[in-house]
């Protein structure tokens, strides 16, 4: 495969498209690109000696959510990457990647999946914890026209909750702990949001 090929692919499909409407447009690519680079520092990690589907698994990071708004979107987008990139990958590379993007949500739910894929079902959940969740809230935030007092209720309120439902979808301990690091961060960073966002002072 020819990665940067298929990047510039990606970017073609992805870069400028705007998926959600409380999202910034291109948000699927840099999310995208983001997963990659988790997925393949978790297999590091892991599964150290096993680097025979680094590609496979960086090219279905990349286009992973290429369903997103016609739901269910991992099916959809599994359809839509054998099209997009039956012209620039193998025929055994291209049915992992279609495999990776049609069970990407599809996590804990009594089948057992290759590590290949639950390396980015993890990468994909990793993605939308720590400054990248802040970032998400904030713009949601933004574009429904909130003010920073929603963003410290939701931290409040419904933040604990949501990170604790999506911790217990992580398939190995390892992304347990990055997720802990980055949840720990947005804790304190909610904190001192609440604090401040009401003219605290932090010393
Ligand atoms: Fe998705
Ligand atoms: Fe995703």
């Amino acid at each position: 495969m020819n990665l940067e090929q298929i990047r510039g692919l990606a970017f073609k499909h992805l870069g400028k498209r705007k998926s959600h409407l409380y999202r910034e447009p291109g948000f699927i690519y840099y999310h995208g690109q983001r997963v990659g680079e988790i997925a393949l520092q978790l297999r590091k990690r892991i599964l150290p000696h096993q680097p025979e589907f680094d590609d496979v698994i960086l090219v279905a990071s990349w286009f992973h959510d290429l369903g997103k708004g016609i739901e269910p979107h991992w099916e959809y987008g599994a359809l839509l990457a054998r099209e997009i990139l039956a012209a620039y990958c193998e025929a055994d590379d291209l049915e992992r990647i279609v495999e990776i993007i049609g069970s990407h949500t599809l996590r804990k739910q009594g089948e057992s999946y290759p590590d290949y894929v639950k390396l980015v079902q993890d990468a994909d959940i990793l993605d939308h914890f720590g400054t990248v969740e802040i970032w998400m809230n904030f713009l949601h935030n933004a574009y429904s026209k909130g003010t920073m007092l929603d963003s410290v209720r939701f931290y409040q309120e419904e933040y604990s909750h949501h990170a604790q439902t999506v911790r217990e979808l992580l398939n190995y301990s390892e992304s347990i702990e990055v997720f802990d690091e980055k949840d720990r961060f947005v804790r304190e960073f909610a904190e001192r949001l609440k604090i401040e966002a009401e003219g605290g002072l932090m010393v």
